[in-house]
């Protein structure tokens, strides 16, 4: 039996597995502060609600990269500096435009998130002095990326960015053809607001460790990217949307709470439900929930919020388990015309803010981050030859 001197960490003897890291506090941040009892989700000192009422997506970078918001000079010249890296590099583009139409779109934006290191003057140089102007980099062109790689497969004509407007209103633009409506653009910049951080998520958890490595900015957020893409993290609104649409294939009149109980019966998950963290709603899910149930009426698909509030009233009764983020932004995006494959992008074109404010902090104050297993497998066991196995 060994014991490790310097953490009095017992191989055979270790007391407990905090499975899932449940409980663990591994950083101290200024990021992000969740109450998961009472909802409340706060931004660098700003409650998601202040921001939501009264921010833009890029105030909200600024906020997460500089731990305060920007004067109207700083914000402009943010603004500036976002237009000005929207470009992609023509190999990136290239690849976007002959790669597999039936790709699916969260692997082929952390493809080319990565490939963006390449044609980083500095090669990816782990210096605090680049950290900023990589943020911006990658945080103006992933929506480059999403709307070139959908146009792309659908056999449209790609679009070049805009040289002015937010990032909302530049991404509409880029993915549908025509510049957006007042009400489309602020849909969009809230749900950039409201996805932008949260606390040591999977994704960022993920895209600290690989700063910790001191390894570059585009391997954390292309491992990121990784993370955010399964159905229990970031890829929840797509499965969402894929639900709703089970339901459509009933009719109009199906009913959600029969299938809820029908699918809980089976142990199945049901999607956009349930958080480690809240153990009530998620304060982000008030807005979305607001939107969708505009949205839904003014596109005639009254239906899918009439669903949604089934399945919520379902899971409280049965589980008592509340939605997440992911469950009303699948309907506000779907209302909007996005395609629900393209759900988790969105997620990462917002999500990144937060990763790269990580990745910043994590590197300030560094250290590798290198927990310990358990191990439970045997030990010294004979070598047996290959033909004897
Ligand atoms: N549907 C049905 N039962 C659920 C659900 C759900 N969506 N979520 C949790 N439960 C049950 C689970 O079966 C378990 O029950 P029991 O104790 O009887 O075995 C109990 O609640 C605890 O669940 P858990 O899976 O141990 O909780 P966790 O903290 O490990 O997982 C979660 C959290 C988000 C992965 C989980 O709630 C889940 O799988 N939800 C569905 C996927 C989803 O919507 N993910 C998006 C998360 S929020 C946005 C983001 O961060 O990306």
């Amino acid at each position: 039996m060994s014991t490790d001197l310097h953490t009095g960490f017992d191989e055979q003897q270790y007391p407990h597995i905090n499975k899932g890291l449940d409980g663990i506090v591994a950083f101290s941040t200024t990021k992000s502060f969740i109450d998961g009892a009472i909802g409340e989700l706060i931004y660098a000192g700003y409650s998601i609600d202040t921001l939501a009422e009264n921010a833009t997506f890029e105030e909200v970078c600024f906020l997460l990269w500089n731990d305060r918001l920007p004067n109207s000079e700083e914000l402009a010249a943010l603004q500036a500096e976002l237009i000005k890296e929207r470009n992609l590099p023509e190999v990136v583009l290239n690849y976007l435009t002959s790669t597999d139409k039936e790709a699916e779109p969260m692997a082929v934006l952390q493809s080319a998130v990565s490939m963006l290191a390449d044609f980083d003057p500095t090669k990816g140089k782990f210096d605090s002095e680049l950290f900023m102007s990589q943020a911006i980099s990658i945080t103006a062109k992933i929506p480059s990326i999403i709307a070139s790689f959908d146009r792309y497969r659908h056999g449209k004509e790609v679009i070049a960015p805009l040289d002015s407007g937010s990032t909302a209103f530049n991404f509409l633009y880029m993915l549908n053809g025509e510049e957006p409506g007042t009400q489309a653009e602020k849909t969009m910049d809230l749900c950039l607001i409201l996805h932008a951080e949260h606390g040591m998520n999977a994704s960022t958890f993920t895209a600290r460790t690989v700063c910790a490595t001191m390894s570059d900015i585009y391997s954390s957020a292309t491992a990121a990217i990784g993370a955010l893409k399964g159905p229990l993290h970031g890829g929840a609104n797509t499965a969402v949307m894929k639900t709703l649409l089970e339901l459509e294939k009933e009719g109009k009149d199906a009913d959600a709470v029969a299938f809820t109980k029908k699918k809980l019966a089976n142990k199945e998950k049901i999607m956009g439900f349930g958080h480690r963290v809240y153990k009530t709603f998620d304060p982000r899910g008030r807005h979305l929930q607001k939107m969708a149930k505009a949205l839904s009426e003014e596109t005639g698909h009254e239906e899918l919020y009439r669903w949604s509030m089934d399945m919520l009233n379902t899971m409280k009764s049965e589980k008592n388990i509340d939605p997440n983020v992911d469950f009303f932004s699948a309907t506000v995006y779907y209302s909007i015309g996005i395609q629900p494959d393209l759900y988790t992008c969105i997620f990462t074109m917002s999500r990144i803010s937060g990763w790269t404010g990580h990745f910043m902090e994590q590197a300030a104050n560094n250290r590798l981050i290198r927990p310990r297993a358990l191990y439970v497998g045997e030990k010294n066991l004979p070598w047996v030859s290959v033909d004897e196995r």
